[in-house]
């Protein structure tokens, strides 16, 4: 029997606005690598409204049943079956034009952030192009007092997760050889955020 289908309302509400920002960030791009695909719904409205390029799902394994529920009923041959991982624990063999993850920043530990950054750098070539979209602090501010609030209850909730200075991100994208070419703003004070890798070894 098919899995359920999950439902993320954010993910449906920020869909469009973030296809604008991939539309033009990803135009001439044929393979993306999305990070945490969650329910699997960017993946199939993305992989649907690009269909010149190829859209490769993963996420930890838990994630897996809901993300095949929706690409199954999508039937796109552009959207790939999930591929197991977690940035901590996997690795991905394979290169990618770009990565897009949404809404994982502040998920994650700031390790694993590290790592997915990491792995973003060794999966892109010269030239590759990392989307990330969430929210975010710049220069050590919340945009907005219900980001703060909702950091508040990130940190309290003792997992790791907090919202992530945009700087401080930058840092770790430079070690890994990324620099932050576009920054958008997005609707509910979110953000989606543009490196490029540069053609230098690191
Ligand atoms: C808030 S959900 C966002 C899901 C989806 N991208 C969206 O925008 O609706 C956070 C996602 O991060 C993933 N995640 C958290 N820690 C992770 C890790 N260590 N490695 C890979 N994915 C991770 C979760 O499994 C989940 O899919």
């Amino acid at each position: 029997m098919m899995a359920a289908k999950p439902e993320a309302p954010a993910a449906v509400r920020n869909a469009a606005p973030i296809l604008q920002v991939l539309e033009r960030e990803f135009a001439a791009v044929r393979s993306v690598l999305e990070i945490g695909s969650g329910t699997g719904q960017h993946a199939v409205a993305f992989a649907a409204a690009m269909p010149a390029l190829t859209w490769q799902t993963s996420d930890r394994v838990e994630n897996h049943p809901g993300i095949t529920a929706w690409l199954d009923d999508a039937k796109l041959s552009n959207a790939l079956p999930p591929l197991e991982l977690d940035v901590l624990t996997d690795d991905v063999d394979r290169q990618f034009d770009a990565v897009f993850s949404a809404n994982t920043a502040h998920i994650m530990t700031v390790e694993a952030v590290e790592a997915m950054f990491s792995l973003v750098g060794r999966v892109l070539g010269a030239g590759g192009i990392f989307c990330l979209y969430g929210p975010f602090r710049q220069h050590g501010r919340f945009s907005t007092a219900s980001n703060e609030q909702f950091h508040r209850s990130l940190v309290a909730a003792g997992k790791g997760m907090g919202i992530r200075d945009l700087e401080k991100l930058d840092g770790i994208a430079m070690d890994t050889g990324l620099e932050r070419q576009r920054l958008y703003a997005m609707p509910a004070n979110n953000l989606t955020v543009v490196w490029h890798k540069s053609g230098k070894d690191h």
